[in-house]
């Protein structure tokens, strides 16, 4: 039977330290970003966007920012992952994503629209930036998944100053950096056995 995620839940681990000589090639680096890509989100909106750093020269600016943590240097690529705030306009281009995928859409585009941005709307006054920060997070999570599966080092990190990131990598007002995944080959094993609460902790059944 092919290895699958499932079978490399205990052997991928945060890693902290990868390999500099060994390298994630393009093609994987590109089913990466496709699972991430396909990560589903509240209505489909999307509310994210990925900054892919491969440069030495970005990837040592950042560490200041980033704890001086070894990842962000020895990684091969640094996936910042943003949350998007411009959820009128997204929601309107979501319409148009709609309508060119199906062109034969059953809702009328005024319908369509006056839902999307009823749905914005509603967004903007509970809480945008919790909501856009969850469906960054599930991206986030295919993403480390997807290296799993392909036998990719990985470390998802949050240990940096979110804005002084956003600086660095001059992004616009509209985006805000809240998660990286270091990717790459790990230098070294982990530290230490797994460590996971047991299930009846975490699991209860009605
Ligand atoms: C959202 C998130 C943020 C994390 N931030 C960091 C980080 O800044 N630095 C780090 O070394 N590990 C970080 N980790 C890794 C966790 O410490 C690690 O996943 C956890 O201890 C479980 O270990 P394992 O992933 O090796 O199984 C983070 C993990 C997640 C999911």
């Amino acid at each position: 039977m092919s290895k699958t995620f499932l079978s490399r839940l205990d052997w991928r681990f945060a890693t902290k330290k990868f390999d500099p000589d060994k390298k994630v090639s393009q093609e994987n680096l590109n089913q990466v970003l496709k699972a991430i890509r396909m990560a589903p989100t509240s209505k489909g909106v999307q509310p994210w966007h990925v900054v892919v750093i491969q440069g030495q020269g970005l990837k040592r600016k950042l560490y200041p920012a980033s704890k001086e943590q070894d990842q962000v240097i020895s990684c091969q690529y640094l996936l910042v992952f943003c949350m998007r705030l411009d959820i009128a306009q997204r929601s309107q281009d979501y319409v148009s994503l709609i309508e060119q995928a199906d062109p034969v859409v059953k809702v009328r585009h005024e319908q369509l629209s006056k839902n999307m941005q009823g749905f914005a709307e509603r967004k903007i006054t509970q809480g945008l930036e919790a909501w856009a920060a969850r469906q960054t997070y599930l991206a986030l999570g295919f993403g480390l998944a997807a290296c799993a599966e392909l036998e990719i080092d990985s470390c998802p990190m949050e240990g940096f100053q979110p804005g002084e990131v956003d600086k660095v990598l001059e992004l616009p007002d509209h985006l805000k950096s809240l998660a990286y995944l270091a990717v790459g080959y790990r230098r070294a094993g982990p530290k230490r056995p797994k460590v996971r609460y047991p299930e009846s902790d975490l699991f209860s059944w009605k």
